[in-house]
């Protein structure tokens, strides 16, 4: 299959649900000791419960949304980052961002996968990898290289069970962003998670499954209510291959 056909497939969704604009910061888990935070638990600062998610009911997703939501900010060096772009940027700027797509879940990108990287960049992937997935995961073989237009965004979709397995990891080049993850069934269970510039996301289980994801477009972007600036920005992304009854 070609390889952008694959990937339509990959975010190829109904937009059921409108992107809820109104965000407000947690205050509950904001005030839990910095201890709570652990390396399998995503830095609660990075994540935004929206207020609509109040039920305690649903309390016990609020905490399996920070085991399967992480974000971790500074994953990578400036260095690390300018060595990512210098091997991707000659292929991304032969090609056209494409905006035309009505129908698309995202707008305004441009994206390659790679096989094959610089001994550097590899050594970066892998720690991605080792932080990421559980030993022994059988991931997709390429790294996937998504370029998002200073005006382009991501429509509310989740990843294909076909095409993707549980664990999708991908490091944040080039510009802060935030992404809305939005409950399947119950969109009013909604978060934002704050993807800084160099940081690391990784998205599993409950996250990856039970919600939608967006990356919102630069007007749309604000952040515990404060307008964040959403720029040009360029993705690398690894993940886990599906299961092989999936496939
Ligand atoms: C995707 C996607 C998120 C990102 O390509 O399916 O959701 O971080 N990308 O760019
Ligand atoms: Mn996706």
């Amino acid at each position: 299959m070609k390889i952008n056909i694959m990937l339509s497939y990959l975010r190829n969704c109904k937009f059921r649900h409108n992107i809820i604009t109104r965000t407000y910061c947690t205050e509950i888990l904001r005030e839990q000791p910095k201890e709570f935070v652990t390396s399998t638990i995503g830095d609660i600062n990075f994540i935004d419960f929206h207020s609509t998610w109040k039920n305690d009911e649903e309390e016990a997703l609020r905490k399996q949304v920070l085991e399967h939501m992480r974000v971790i900010p500074d994953f990578i060096s400036e260095a690390e980052e300018n060595s990512l772009l210098a091997e991707v940027e000659p292929q991304l700027k032969r090609m056209r961002y494409e905006f035309d797509h009505w129908d698309n879940a995202i707008q305004g990108y441009r994206e390659t996968e790679r096989g094959s990287w610089s001994e550097a960049n590899s050594s970066t992937l892998a720690r991605v990898r080792a932080a990421a997935f559980p030993p022994g995961a059988a991931l997709l073989p390429h790294v996937h290289v998504l370029d998002l237009a200073a005006a382009g965004h991501i429509r509310p979709h989740v990843d294909a069970v076909r095409f993707c397995g549980d664990t999708i990891a991908g490091l944040c080049l080039l510009s802060t962003a935030v992404m809305r993850l939005t409950h399947e069934e119950r969109p009013h269970i909604a978060f934002d998670a704050l993807l800084q510039r160099r940081c690391l996301y990784i998205m599993s289980g409950a996250a990856r499954y039970s919600f939608k994801h967006a990356v919102l477009g630069n007007e749309d972007s604000t952040w515990c209510g404060r307008r964040v600036q959403r720029l040009r920005r360029v993705a690398v992304i690894c993940r886990e291959a599906p299961p092989a009854h999936a496939a």
